[in-house]
């Protein structure tokens, strides 16, 4: 491939990634979540504290304890696998924390599409949040917000619902200054 066909190729990858929430029965091998951790392992974080842990959870009870878990991570209940995002310190009173949570799930999902596998984001409300915690034996001192789960997509799920297209450009960008448009 040329440089112009490798970028082509790269930008198409990170402009597919969706959000997936029906997922195929199917484990991920075991070298494939490897993979997932390394890059996960690797991301970039305020003055590289790497303030995270991840749990990885197959087992089906306790996905379906986490999804009724107060919260949007329902879509855990029937994923094969999950990973719950722990972070040191409390990402809603800092800022820098909840700037690397954010990243962190991004590059997972990113791991995932790589290996065909779809990934959901799950937020838990804070009651959810504790309810996870003791589930998870997570000290005090740790916060969970995120779970993501994980799947080979289920091809006969609905496609894109309604609405999860995205706001065109010349409503987003503006040149050089605030209020110049791009074109539109
Ligand atoms: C910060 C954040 C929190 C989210 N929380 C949830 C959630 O709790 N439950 C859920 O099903 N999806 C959640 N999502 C996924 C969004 O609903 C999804 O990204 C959006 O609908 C766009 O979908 P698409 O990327 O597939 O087009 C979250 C996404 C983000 C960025």
């Amino acid at each position: 491939m040329t440089d112009h066909a490798v970028a082509r190729d790269r930008i198409a990858f990170l402009r597919g990634l969706r959000n997936v929430r029906r997922f195929r029965p199917d484990p991920i091998p075991r070298p494939v979540v490897d993979d997932l951790l390394e890059v996960a392992r690797w991301s970039g974080s305020a003055r590289n504290i790497q303030p995270w842990e991840f749990v990885v959870v197959r087992d089906r009870e306790m996905l379906r304890a986490l999804a009724a878990a107060e919260g949007y991570a329902g879509h855990l209940a029937d994923a094969p696998l999950g990973i719950v995002l722990v972070m040191h310190g409390d990402p809603a009173q800092a800022t820098q924390e909840t700037w690397d949570e954010g990243r962190l799930a991004e590059r997972i999902m990113l791991a995932a599409d790589a290996h065909g596998v779809g990934a959901s984001v799950g937020w838990f409300r804070p009651r959810g949040a504790e309810t996870v915690k003791a589930l998870l034996g997570i000290p005090p001192g740790r916060t969970v917000r995120t779970a993501l789960s994980l799947g080979y997509p289920d091809p006969a799920a609905d496609g894109p619902k309604p609405g999860q297209g995205r706001k065109p450009i010349a409503e987003l960008v503006h040149e050089e200054r605030y209020g110049e448009g791009t074109g539109g």
